[in-house]
């Protein structure tokens, strides 16, 4: 593809003149170098929200929000979804390219090798509540992962570096076991271990759902669902967990202490936590006989947000959105579902897609406003939805690491516009009043 020209950009303040370089990345997107901008003109930029900041150069994932594109290490997600699994895909955000046979066999090895989490872990789980929110739970733990497999997370990048596949494997794979533990510990039910013979998914769905004395028969469309649900969340850019797990990264913190902040970025309503939101409100619309009429007038007030709608970069349908839909119409019908919330989202869907406020606002179905649905009737509760999100977004996390560490870190230190007092003298307190 032929490049187009960089602009020649100047910036006027006053009676002077500064050429600033500009960045051309691989899809022909430009931004403005603006490195040196303070040391030249002792300006700083403001950016609320950072939404028109690129914060770093990066090879993993390519969005195109306008045109609905988002491709990992240039392949579009939409081949992913039908020809690739999760842990194909894990594979191919973290190493560049996807996997040959005999890399593919490595790399699910290496999960398998690391399945198991210190049994001394277990201690830590019972001292939460039995009704912790498991996001919490999980941050918690994963950042616990530095004191049990201190050689994986030394602090120092070199050595961190070093042994990044095994890190890597132990993330993406414990964070299962830990997910499954915490659901059945806060049900007082038995720890069910992984199993060696079973896939990544399956896996997964056994220590959920086996009981010692009646193992889970998992349907192949259950385990296909869980497949597309993580693989569709595998990476997504400079998200607010992503950039936050960067943000640690840059200090020469850990792999597991990253990951662990991006798990609480993750956790918030207006981020990961929205696919729980998702099936709250349409729960909420389902309990009060209201067909969604009342709840787009109340978003359009400004009273609410519609959840599930809206994406800060995709202006247009996000594609995941509209995989995930299909797929959960499939999927309900395999199992003979018929889940009125269903219903709810695509009346809501139709609605806010006719209407003249979300029109205006280019605001479509995002990837959280069926996924709830889907895994609704694969039975994850309601308070793991954010979880399943972590889970698959483990692999994002692990080469945003990995960019970070194999470059020249430099410590992320965004600049502020202080807009406080300016210099006063302390008042002893029997003057304050
Ligand atoms: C995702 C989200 C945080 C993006 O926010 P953003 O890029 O900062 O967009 P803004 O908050 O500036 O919204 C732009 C306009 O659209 C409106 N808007 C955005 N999302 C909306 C929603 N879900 N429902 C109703 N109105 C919405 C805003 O009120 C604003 O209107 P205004 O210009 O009249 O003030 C936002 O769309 C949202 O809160 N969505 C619901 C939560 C969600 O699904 N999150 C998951 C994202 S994958």
């Amino acid at each position: 593809m032929s490049k187009k020209p960089k602009p020649k950009v100047t910036l006027h303040i006053d009676d002077k003149h500064f050429d600033l370089p500009v960045r051309q990345g691989t899809e022909g997107e430009m931004g403005l170098d603006i490195t040196r901008l303070r040391e030249r003109t002792s300006l700083v930029t403001y950016d609320n929200g950072y939404g028109n900041t690129g914060s770093c150069e990066s090879q993993v994932t390519y969005i195109h929000g306008e045109n609905s594109i988002l491709r990992y290490r240039g392949y579009p997600i939409e081949q992913l979804a039908e020809h690739s699994d999760f842990v194909e895909t894990a594979y191919l955000v973290i190493y560049g390219d996807l996997p040959t046979a005999t890399q593919r066999a490595q790399f699910s090895a290496l999960l398998t090798e690391n399945a198991a989490i210190h049994e001394r872990m277990v201690y830590l789980f019972e001292s939460y509540p039995r009704d912790a929110h498991p996001m919490s739970l999980l941050s918690a733990m994963v950042n616990a992962l530095a004191c049990y497999y201190p050689h994986l997370a030394t602090n120092n990048i070199d050595r961190d570096m070093v042994n990044i596949n095994e890190a890597a494997a132990s993330l993406i794979s414990k964070v299962r076991t830990i997910t499954a533990m915490a659901y059945r510990m806060s049900r007082g039910l038995p720890i069910i271990y992984p199993k060696r013979s079973l896939k990544y998914c399956e896996n997964f769905l056994h220590m959920m759902f086996s009981e010692p004395y009646d193992l889970y028969k998992c349907e192949p469309e259950v385990a296909r669902a869980l497949n597309l649900i993580l693989l569709l969340h595998a990476d997504h850019e400079q998200n607010c967990s992503t950039a936050t797990v960067r943000m640690v990264a840059s200090s020469g913190a850990n792999l597991f202490a990253s990951a662990a902040a991006g798990v609480c970025a993750l956790w918030g309503p207006f981020h990961g936590g929205a696919n729980q939101a998702v099936i709250e409100m349409l729960q909420a619309i389902h309990d009060s006989g209201d067909d969604g009429t009342h709840y787009i007038a109340e978003a359009k007030d400004g009273d609410r947000r519609l959840m599930g709608f809206g994406h800060r970069i995709y202006k247009n349908y996000d594609p995941r959105a509209k995989i995930i839909g299909r797929a959960c119409e499939q999927l309900l019908n395999k199992l003979g579902l018929d889940d009125p919330l269903l219903q709810i989202a695509h009346k809501l869907e139709q609605a806010a897609l006719n209407d003249e406020y979300f029109i205006e606002r280019k605001l479509y179905p995002n990837v959280d406003f069926y996924s709830g649905i889907m895994m609704r009737a694969i039975g994850i509760p309601l308070n793991m939805f954010t979880v399943m999100f972590a889970i698959g977004r483990m692999p994002g996390w692990v080469a945003n690491w990995r960019e970070v560490a194999s470059g020249k870190p430099r410590i992320y230190r965004p600049r502020q516009i202080y807009v406080g007092h300016t210099q006063r003298d302390y008042v002893p307190v029997e003057k304050r009043g």
